[in-house]
């Protein structure tokens, strides 16, 4: 029987309602493969803020490399929002850990549910099909580059810095996933960089072009970013495979969310390097927010923390037939006309957090 260390960081707003339910299908996986799940749970961002001053503790950083994956359920909350220039935010919490763990991988899923279709602000015929997944370079670029800081220039005006600076070992890490990916799926790599004008996206693309070779029977495509943004919503089943830089990345995977019309099902994994048996110590969060207007109502959706919650038994437990077992319940569930509040028809019957996530845990294995 094996035994798994988690880490689960539920969080602000909707973050505990959804996690409590990402623990359940745990333990249910758990009881019925014959695995233990051993779990311990700390707060992070405002939690954490509000009980300790910071939005990560030491201490839960140090669980966190001392865990076989990280649960994360949300950061964030308006009483946060209102002071830009605060020097404690939840979401410090999210980049500290992100940089500590050395998770330098996002992979974001982007798949289109027929079933949901409708819920997308797109046409039909456009995003029936979509299935991609980018992948987020996490631990570099404008994020985490230096100098970044605030300024007095010589006339004594405000001014600021950010960098964006990768190192082609960055680069060619991101490109030989990006190909592995590709190569398991449909074949097809899109490197997105803005190399008309960023020096840093001209080695960016130099490097991918390099590691290429090794990787003949992927077709590989560069975008500019620009560019790459449109054709997200203009022909987005022509994606299979997309890498990327940290910024470029945010911003097009919020983007490609709304592809689906769902954010409440789209999940993540952020990982590190992978072991000889292909799994990495792992971060494993949903798309949507802590979504306070909704928080302590029972009505968010639990599904994209149960398709985390497979990626984290797929990528850090190498539990393929698990993380199948839990997707297929959830695809069930949808597809037998179940519904949250977020993802259901105007007049559709929706049901509480709780209730998706009993429907779904009772179809484990069925
Ligand atoms: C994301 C979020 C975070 C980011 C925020 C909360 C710091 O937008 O995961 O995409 O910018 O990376
Ligand atoms: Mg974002």
């Amino acid at each position: 029987m094996a035994t798994f260390k988690i880490l689960a960081l539920p969080g602000d707003g909707i973050g505990p309602e959804v996690t409590a339910e990402g623990i359940r299908a745990l333990q249910a996986i758990g009881e019925r493969f014959e695995h233990v799940f051993d779990i311990r749970e700390e707060p992070v961002g405002g939690a954490a803020i509000d009980r300790y001053g910071v939005a990560i503790t030491d201490e839960t950083i140090a669980a966190a490399q001392a865990s076989d994956a990280v649960l994360w359920g949300a950061v964030g909350l308006p009483k946060f929002d209102n002071d830009p220039n605060a020097k404690v935010r939840p979401e410090q919490g999210l980049l500290r850990i992100r940089k500590e763990l050395g998770l330098w991988a996002n992979l974001r899923p982007v798949k289109v549910d027929p079933a949901l279709a409708d819920a997308s602000t797109l046409k039909r015929e456009v995003i029936e099909g979509v299935d991609f997944v980018v992948i987020r370079e996490l631990t570099g670029g404008l994020y985490f580059g230096q100098p970044a800081e605030r300024r007095t220039t010589a006339s004594g005006r405000r001014a600021a810095v950010n960098t964006m600076a990768y190192d082609e070992d960055e680069i060619a890490r991101m490109a030989h996933l990006g190909f592995r990916l590709a190569r398991a799926r449909r074949g097809k790599l899109t490197s997105v960089d803005k190399a008309n004008v960023l020096v840093v996206s001209q080695l960016w693309r130099e490097v991918v072009t390099e590691v290429s070779k090794e990787y003949p029977d992927v077709q590989l495509e560069h975008l500019i970013v620009d560019a790459a943004s449109m054709h997200l919503i203009r022909r987005p089943r022509d994606f299979d495979v997309v890498i990327t830089e940290n910024m470029f990345g945010d911003i097009l995977t919020d983007e490609a969310s709304m592809l689906t019309g769902s954010l409440g099902m789209l999940p993540s994994a952020s990982l590190s390097d992978m072991t000889e048996a292909g799994t990495s110590r792992g971060l494993f969060e949903p798309i949507h927010g802590s979504a306070p207007d909704i928080a302590g109502k029972g009505v968010a959706n639990p599904l994209a923390m149960f398709l985390c919650t497979a990626m984290l038994l797929r990528h850090s437990c190498g539990l393929e037939e698990e993380a199948r077992a839990l997707e297929a319940a959830v695809a069930s569930a949808v597809n037998e006309g179940l519904r949250t509040p977020d993802i259901a028809k105007p007049g559709e019957r929706a049901l509480s957090t709780r209730e998706m996530a009993d429907a779904v845990l009772g179809r484990i294995g069925k």
